[in-house]
């Protein structure tokens, strides 16, 4: 059977990486798809150093891609939202397949993507949006399949997990510590995605909406970084036995769905408070299954090179296959996606820590205790650093038990109010995983 013919719009780290493990693994690849993938030409306007493209076909126009006739398989890896969308859009009016690792497209404009490539019967793959080289979405589409999930939590960006580490085990600084993650092209083209949470948010949006059969819904998501953590709740959080990661959470709810990304304190014998470095991890559970892990490089060339193969891979076996009888898009039937609301963050429920400057004289812990029962504030443990008393402060840390946020901010607007209360209160949310 003749090869299916690839073409790659983007030579960069991804790009590079694609070309590479097929080239390299052409045989084996070939023995799985039941035919050879080749890349027939690329779009670029660099060559990558890391990457002999020898023969193959180079422009410099994206679109002379997408509309080669010749080419059966375009693979997006220019990433942004905006050419990335066109791009894709005129990939599919031409028939062709699609595969992207593009998670900021497919959180943003995945819904209208989909439909379009429904109406044409394409299929556009995007496993390697999410997790790098972890098969994630494929676990939850089709593995996943006989369950309900009851809510997933991952590490899911790979440059942020590096800088806390970096942070906690070297004492190196923020800033040193991204530098690197640039170079080692972990760290988006703006990396206030990664520390603000940003590209957490488009991750967990897509994870999100194949495991519950909803809709994509970025905007709804509540979005936290890591920017603003200091070494000293690191600390006070290992003290009290958690680590802290940035994580995305998604959990149904009777109420709706809890679409959030945030640092959070995990209890520090959990598999995943130990996934360090670049590394990401999502931990899924259904009703069924149970709890589950999946962890592996989330960054890097190679990495997300083996998800855009597998897709290629995929889609290769399904070239002949009836549009109806594909694995939908996003997991469930486009005619059968539920409305379950996304929740704002006020209605969300979780535990939290809380560090409060508070004066180090009597009754003010009393009154601190007095503001939390009176809104139904459940205290799991507390703790008084008597040794750190600076300019009569001294810092008071508590962790309460699962309460809904709105709690939390009226509780805190009430400390930070107190005469005997400096600065604000610092909160993290505290997850168990359990
Ligand atoms: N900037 C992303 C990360 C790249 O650090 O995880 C992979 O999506």
């Amino acid at each position: 059977m003749k090869p299916v013919k690839v073409g790659i719009c983007g030579l960069g780290t991804v790009g590079g990486g694609t070309f590479n493990v097929l080239k390299r693994n052409a045989e084996e690849i070939a023995r799985r798809a039941g035919r050879g993938i080749e890349v027939a030409q690329i779009a670029t306007r660099h060559p990558n150093p890391k990457c002999d493209t020898g023969t193959t076909a180079i422009t410099a126009d994206i679109f002379d891609v997408v509309n080669n006739p010749e080419i059966d398989i375009v693979v997006e890896l220019i990433g942004g939202y905006t050419l990335a969308k066109e791009l894709v859009l005129k990939a599919i009016e031409n028939g062709k397949h699609v595969v992207t690792a593009n998670k900021a497209l497919i959180a943003v404009h995945g819904n209208e993507i989909f439909a379009k490539a429904c109406e044409k019967g394409v299929i556009v793959a995007f496993e390697a949006s999410v997790a790098g080289g972890i098969p994630v979405i494929k676990a939850i589409r089709e593995g996943l399949a006989g369950n309900r999930i009851n809510w997933l939590a991952g590490i899911i960006n790979g440059t942020g997990n590096f800088i806390l580490t970096e942070m906690r085990e070297k004492g190196r600084t923020f800033e040193d510590v991204l530098k690197e993650a640039q170079e080692l092209g972990y760290a988006e083209a703006d990396p206030t995605f990664d520390v603000e949470g940003i590209d957490a948010a488009h991750k967990l949006t897509i994870l999100a909406s194949i495991a519950f059969g909803i809709p994509l819904q970025f905007d709804k998501a509540y979005t936290e970084g890591i920017a603003r953590l200091t070494t000293a709740d690191v600390n006070y959080a290992e003290a009290l036995g958690y680590r802290i990661k940035h994580l995305g959470v998604a959990c149904r709810t009777d109420a709706g769905i809890e679409l959030r990304v945030h640092p959070t304190l995990i209890p520090a014998d959990r598999l995943i408070a130990n996934v360090n470095g670049v590394m990401n991890a999502v931990m899924v559970n259904g009703d069924a299954v149970g709890s589950t892990l999946y962890y592996g490089a989330g960054a890097g060339m190679e990495p997300t090179a083996s998800a855009v193969v597998a897709d290629l891979v995929d889609v290769t076996r399904a070239l002949t296959t009836d549009p109806n009888n594909r694995v939908p898009h996003l997991a469930f039937q486009p005619d059968s996606l539920s409305d379950h609301p996304i929740l704002p963050i006020s209605a969300c429920e979780s535990a939290y820590y809380l560090r409060i400057q508070a004066k180090d004289h009597p009754g003010v812990l009393a009154q601190v205790a007095t503001i939390l029962s009176e809104r139904g504030i459940n205290i799991e443990s507390i703790m008084q650093k008597e040794a750190e008393v600076q300019d009569g402060l001294v810092p008071v840390i508590l962790v309460t038990h699962r309460v809904v946020e709105q709690r939390i901010d009226d509780a805190i607007a009430a400390l930070e109010a107190l005469d005997d209360v400096a600065d604000k209160v610092v909160r993290i949310r505290v997850e168990q995983l359990n």
